[in-house]
């Protein structure tokens, strides 16, 4: 038991995307639980505790103010907030390997691996240790032997539970979660750790939906289920390449697939290419460990996903380019949308990355307009062709004067547009290539805008 009266002490550790928000839902839902989130980004722990909060999530900032202070702490002080842990969740950062063996594919485990070795060095009374990083299959041994090595007397479980929550419905998807993942031990301290897991969770999970496995299960089940809805939007692009070369409508055939309950309508929604900080990771350590197990044909099916979603960024620039009289040069562009998807600022592996720099390449000259994710995409495209590439937070001042737009994030403000202002201010023929099939073509189209929408035929005055 704890020093306070709380009757636990939750430590996480990594104060990211994933960290913030789920501590401050378990938080609100577990008032007489102490959660504390450390960071080694002095910058973003001050962030947490101050009015600007580090992330953009809907209903979090409310959720944050609600606790903040009274049992939800952001600290950097993280050896003492170790040493006074009863369950720590460990949701450091597990980006792909960028140097050596495995580079590009395999999961760079340094911020795991130090993380291990701190918790060991800084404790002095038993611990759960929770994997919420999505981690390689068998992390959990590695983690096991690292904080049981030396003559350390302490004993640490190892849990792994992994989360599932899409960024932009963060904090609805933690909320009601359609399941929590907890993969244990089957041993009797493997099976009291879960218990403790099931105890905190049983505040507002119903029990249908706690679903209990081995540690190995629970690991791969993650990698899995990202892989899966990764594959299912490269199935849908891959549909919309042969929709634009017949003329059939790819928004058709995925409805009329999807209606099919074994198949589903979810994640059916072609697209400029799928991204995140987590699709592109995963497929990737999935692939990694087929191959390291010599599973190479599985390795291949899995890598297919990968290749496919570049290949559907680069058709969507070379639609641009074709439709515009095959030269972008001097040619303005608005973007509308940088972030990955509508709802969140994080653009970690944002298709507009790609295309803004194969457009830049081409020489265009671009407007980017967000509402939330301008300040990243600076950063983003930091170095590459500065001079021609301005930030508008106004969108109708983005389009003023260009000759086309591109619409990458379908930002539900941006299907309210007063479309016929824009077109009247636009260089013609006007263009709009509607990355997300976000907007209402005929109606463009009567404006006289020519409209590309992904997996459809253009409509065109040309
Ligand atoms: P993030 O980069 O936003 O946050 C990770 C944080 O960990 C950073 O603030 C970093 O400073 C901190 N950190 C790194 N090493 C540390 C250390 N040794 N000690 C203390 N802090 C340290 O990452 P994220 O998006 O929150 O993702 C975290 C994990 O969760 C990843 O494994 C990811 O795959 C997984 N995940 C992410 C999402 C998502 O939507 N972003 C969803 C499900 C799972
Ligand atoms: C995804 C998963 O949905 C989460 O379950 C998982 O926890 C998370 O990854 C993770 O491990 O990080 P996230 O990347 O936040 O969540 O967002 P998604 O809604 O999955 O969208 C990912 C990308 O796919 C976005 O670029 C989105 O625009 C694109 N997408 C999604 C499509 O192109 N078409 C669709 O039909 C659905």
């Amino acid at each position: 038991m704890t020093q306070s009266n709380f009757k636990k002490n939750i430590l996480c550790i990594g104060a990211g995307y994933v960290g913030g928000p789920t501590m401050t839902v378990i938080a609100n839902k577990c008032p007489e639980y102490k959660v504390t989130i450390v960071d080694i980004s002095k910058e973003r722990i001050a962030a947490w505790n101050s009015d600007r909060l580090p992330i953009f999530e809907p209903g979090l900032e409310e959720r944050v103010l609600k606790v903040r202070g009274k049992n939800l702490f952001f600290s950097t002080d993280i050896d003492t907030c170790i040493n006074q842990a009863d369950i720590i969740f460990v949701s450091v950062n597990t980006p792909t390997k960028n140097f050596g063996e495995g580079a590009g594919k395999a999961v760079d485990l340094q911020f795991i691996e130090q993380t291990a070795r701190r918790i060991k060095e800084n404790s002095s009374s038993n611990k759960i240790v929770v994997e919420k990083s999505t981690l390689p299959v068998r992390a959990a041994e590695t983690l096991d032997t690292i904080l049981h090595s030396g003559n350390n007397k302490i004993q640490f479980e190892i849990l792994s539970n992994p989360e599932f929550m899409a960024e932009g419905t963060g904090i609805r998807d933690m909320e009601f979660p359609d399941r929590v993942l907890i993969g244990s031990k089957d041993t009797p301290t493997g099976l009291a750790a879960r218990q403790e897991l099931i105890d905190l969770y049983s505040h507002w999970v119903p029990e249908k939906n706690l679903i209990t496995t081995n540690l190995w299960s629970s690991e791969l089940s993650k990698l899995v289920s990202n892989a899966f809805l990764a594959q299912r939007i490269s199935s849908i692009n891959s549909i919309a390449a042969i929709c634009e070369a017949t003329e059939a409508d790819v928004t058709e055939v995925s409805n009329a697939v999807g209606r099919d309950s074994r198949i589903g309508a979810k994640f059916l929604n072609a697209g400029p290419g799928f991204g995140g900080s987590c699709f592109r990771k995963d497929i990737l350590n999935l692939v990694y460990l087929s191959e390291y197990y010599q599973l190479n044909e599985v390795a291949s099916f899995w890598e297919q996903v990968v290749s496919l979603n570049d290949y559907q960024m680069e058709r969507y620039v070379k639609r641009i380019l074709q439709a515009m009289f095959n030269t972008l040069v001097d040619k303005k562009l608005a973007v509308l949308g940088f972030a990955f998807k509508p709802d969140t600022g994080d653009t970690r592996d944002a298709p507009a990355i790609y295309i803004c720099k194969r457009l830049l390449e081409e020489k265009a000259c671009l407007r980017i307009t967000d509402p939330h994710a301008l300040e990243n995409a600076r950063k983003d495209l930091q170095g590459i062709d500065d001079n021609n590439v301005e930030y508008i937070i106004d969108p109708y001042k983005a389009a003023e004067g260009v000759h086309g737009i591109a619409l990458i994030t379908d930002w539900a403000e941006y299907s309210q547009l007063d479309y016929q202002k824009i077109f009247d201010k636009m260089e013609k023929p006007a263009f709009i290539f509607d990355g997300r099939n976000h907007l209402n073509h005929r109606e463009l189209f009567d404006i006289g805008f020519n409209v590309y929408a992904v997996g459809k035929a253009p409509l065109t005055h040309i």
